[in-house]
């Protein structure tokens, strides 16, 4: 029989240590290691993981046993940093999985999913199973951070199962289409929710342990976010927008991961005019090429006094590596800038993924 290790001592045994498998834009779950390798001789005890997104960065310091922060302005992107990076402890029991897959005669379900979204984006039977499982989870799920982790397994379900893995078209039909396809899973895809969900909650179940911190996730537009006690390293990856190519537009790519987290008030946040009902937002700055500058501008000056400022950002985006090395020189004294090769998800590129540090 094989070892068993505490949740803490786990800590202490893993070299490289394993991460959250996520299909997010922009996720630098391939290069954590590396991002990790760049930092890691620096002098920080507490990281702030600014703009999360899966969590993966927040995750890899949390193992190094850092003091994390995580923070992202999508709420389903909060759930997965309450459960994997603030969570020390709970886990989802197979009882409570269970529990989670199966319609109680007790219970009322809406149809709101059958309803708003029928052949946008899943089957119907699927549409079906989304309103019951999300009905389940917060009905019968108290403890927040059992309803994170089943959250988490649900979207990351969502994810797997969407040609692109977003939700930006109208585009169900390419699932059904009979034909030879050059890209997707068609496995993957006609997999029913309740397998994919069990894998995930399994995958997270097994990732949540304590490093002995108090690590926390937030919710907040970066702008808007006060931390009660000082950071010493800010790490930020803000949406990366190119030259040339699709805008990064997380609210609108993902807005069905936010709807599932905020299931009561989903039907008064959509833009019913719209094919593919969306929820309803305000313009990101950083996905527009007139206000981007200004964005990092702000985003540099609120975390000035920051003992180190981390980047991520990409060598075909706006602004250019140029302009980032001059803003940043504004308010630090070093900046160093490191390359890798680097291929997003989506894109045919092959830019460099960026790396500054400034102290
Ligand atoms: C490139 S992704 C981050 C990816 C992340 N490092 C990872 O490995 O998954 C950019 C993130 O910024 C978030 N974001 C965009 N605008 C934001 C804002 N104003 N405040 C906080 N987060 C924001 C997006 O929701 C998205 O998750």
């Amino acid at each position: 029989m094989g070892k068993i290790h505490s949740p803490q001592s786990r800590l202490f045994t893993e070299e490289v240590p394993k991460l959250p498998s996520t299909r997010y834009l922009g996720s630098k779950r391939k290069i954590a290691h590396w991002i990790w390798q760049q930092i890691q001789h620096l002098e920080f005890e507490c990281f702030l993981n600014a703009m999360s997104g899966t969590a993966v960065v927040g995750y890899l310091a949390k193992r190094f046993g850092k003091r994390v922060f995580c923070n992202d302005i999508l709420a389903f992107n909060y759930q997965v940093a309450l459960a994997l990076v603030e969570n020390d402890s709970e886990t989802l029991t197979p009882a409570e999985i269970e529990l989670l897959l199966t319609p109680h005669p007790d219970i009322d379900y809406p149809t709101f999913i059958q309803d708003t979204f029928e052949g946008i984006y899943y089957l119907q039977e699927e549409n079906r199973w989304l309103d019951m499982v999300v009905t389940n989870i917060n009905v019968l799920l108290e403890n927040p951070y059992k309803r994170a982790l089943a959250f988490a397994a649900l979207g990351q379900a969502c994810l797997v199962k969407r040609p692109f893995n977003l939700f930006h078209r109208k585009n169900l039909y390419i699932r059904l289409k009979d034909v030879k396809r050059s890209f997707g899973n068609k496995t993957t895809w006609d997999t029913p929710f309740p397998a994919h969900f069990r894998n995930f909650v399994g995958e997270y179940n097994s990732l949540v342990f304590s490093n002995g911190r108090y690590n926390r996730a937030f919710n907040k537009d970066v702008f808007e976010l006060e931390l009660d006690e000082p950071v010493d390293l800010v790490y930020l990856d803000p949406p990366y927008l190119p030259v040339r190519g699709d805008k990064p537009d997380y609210h609108f790519f993902y807005h069905f991961l936010e709807g599932l987290v905020d299931y009561e008030h989903w039907s008064e946040r959509i833009d019913y005019s719209h094919r593919i009902r969306p929820i309803c937002y305000t313009p990101s700055p950083w996905t527009d090429p007139d206000r981007i500058r200004s964005a990092f501008e702000r985003l540099f000056e609120k975390f000035h006094k920051v003992k180190y400022i981390v980047l991520s950002y990409n060598s075909m985006g706006i602004p250019s590596e140029e302009e980032l090395l001059s803003m940043l020189r504004r308010y630090k004294q070093h900046v160093e800038l490191k390359k890798k090769p680097h291929q997003y998800v989506l894109s045919r590129d092959r830019p460099d993924e960026l790396l500054f540090v400034a102290y």
